[in-house]
């Protein structure tokens, strides 16, 4: 979820040609979607912005496209067009869409069994918490709705384990919907983040910052004491893909516990690295992992874990009220039917055997894109991170947060964005993502290479 910036660094692109081409692709797409159109234009009478949840509206175009089914890496809108889908709702449907075990799973419990909300165990719960403690590596599991949920409720067993009252989060980060990260590093100090709404107070009463691949900054802002926990993507994946430097997590990791700071690794989109997301895949030793979107197949849920150290200082703290009104905890988490989501999607979907391949997948997807960015001269790059790849409008990949903001530009990605969803392929609204499913095929790699090479191609004319 990246800011609105202004215009950036079109680089190569002249900016009155790219004009022209937007105005041919935006009229383009209100030609090709009449449906889609008149279905927003009446929505809009009762839904706030015509549309179910706000984000929506990030879609290109002035309407987003109206749903009519998806499966697998395909989704078919109202208007009979059908898409492959690399968008998969950014990371929800990294699964694919509607998986066969997964429906099968919540037609099970919800039909055949019964029951979605008891507020009661199902068997299945303890089998997700042990698989999620196999791939991540803490042992105690809590399971939530969402990514957001995962990461407010960790946040606060964290401040309550250490006594200590702020958090730091990376510049530019997102974390879903939590007060506290809406916080970003400038020149001149920290400050709100543009557009924060309704802020309860100054995110700088409640939260520290600093530039990512920066361990000195994040030193001298752990030097107060005052952290509980640092709040981190192993990766950036919301302001492009920013991986981290060799050694910087490791310094990371030293510098929290010389401080007595815990450690969150947010794996809501790093998942893409593999079956046990960046914390498997590169051996980092967090002590809370977060993560939600993907794990029941599109099914709202979400989990965080910690170790068994801090698991049993939280269990043992009678100040500490986690079975009734204390701020931690939700009505329908951990219910019956997103569990039995999880379990199918862990056990049959989003296997190790699937990540290799998707991981395959998004490896010929970047060589794709990075071979039209070389041949057509463009000063831009693409970055891979396991099942998922993104572009970017600068020559180098960005080493923070703040250069990759930088290097944004809404017109480019409108662009971009049209020109693929007018020729059947669907990137996500936000920024440049591209996330390969089980079902993605190298045929759907190569139709986005080719789409990508034409939409360059019209750009430099
Ligand atoms: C890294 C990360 N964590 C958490 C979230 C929040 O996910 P949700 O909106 O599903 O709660 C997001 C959403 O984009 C995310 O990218």
């Amino acid at each position: 979820m990246p800011e609105r910036t202004a215009p950036g660094p079109a680089g190569a692109v002249d900016a009155g040609r790219l004009a022209g081409l937007i105005d041919r692709e935006r009229a383009a797409y209100a030609g090709r979607h009449p449906a889609s159109r008149r279905a927003f234009a009446e929505a809009g009478a009762h839904l706030l912005g015509g549309v179910p949840m706000t984000w929506m509206r990030m879609w290109p175009g002035g309407f987003p496209l109206y749903m009519a089914g998806a499966r697998g890496a395909r989704l078919t809108d109202i208007d009979g067009h059908e898409f492959i889908d690399f968008c998969l709702g950014d990371t929800g449907a990294m699964a694919g869409h509607s998986p066969a075990p997964v429906a099968e799973a919540v037609a099970r419990q919800y039909g055949e069994r019964g029951g979605a909300t008891t507020m009661l165990p199902t068997e299945d719960a303890a089998w997700v918490a042990a698989e999620l403690a196999r791939r991540f590596g803490p042992v105690h599991w809590s399971l939530t709705l969402t990514a957001t949920d995962a990461n407010r409720w960790a946040i606060r067993l964290a401040r309550q384990l250490t006594g200590r009252p702020k958090i730091l989060v990376f510049s530019y980060c997102y974390h879903g919907s939590v007060d506290e990260t809406f916080i970003v590093a400038t020149p001149e100090g920290p400050r709100s983040r543009a557009g924060n709404v309704g802020a309860p107070v100054d995110p700088r009463q409640t939260t520290r910052v600093a530039e990512f691949n920066d361990a000195d900054g994040l030193e001298r802002e752990l030097a107060a004491g005052d952290v509980a926990v640092v709040l981190m993507e192993p990766a950036l994946t919301n302001i492009g893909i920013v991986l981290p430097e060799p050694g910087y997590l490791d310094a990371v990791r030293e510098l929290t516990r010389r401080s007595g700071t815990l450690l969150i690794n947010d794996e809501t989109h790093t998942f893409s690295a593999g079956p046990g997301g960046c914390t498997r895949a590169w051996s980092l030793d967090p002590d809370m992992v977060t993560i939600g979107k993907s794990i029941a197949g599109g099914i709202p849920a979400g989990a965080f874990g910690l170790s068994a150290a801090l698991a049993a200082q939280i269990m043992a703290d009678e100040t500490a009220d986690i079975v009734d009104t204390g701020g931690v905890g939700g009505t329908l988490a951990g219910n019956a039917l997103s569990v039995a989501a999880i379990r199918a999607t862990l056990e049959q979907v989003l296997t190790d055997t699937a990540f290799a391949a998707m991981t395959e997948r998004a490896g010929r997807y970047t060589a794709g894109v990075r071979e039209v960015i070389a041949a057509r001269g463009l000063p831009w790059h693409i970055v891979q991170l396991g099942a998922r790849a993104e572009y970017r409008f600068c020559p180098r990949p960005p080493r923070t947060g703040g250069e990759s903001d930088a290097a944004a530009d809404p017109q480019l990605d409108e662009y971009l964005h049209l020109y693929t969803i007018n020729r059947g392929v669907l990137l996500t609204p936000f920024h440049n993502m591209a996330l390969m499913s089980p079902a993605t095929t190298d045929a759907d790699v190569d139709a986005h290479t080719q789409v990508f090479a034409a939409a360059a191609g019209d750009l430099l004319g």
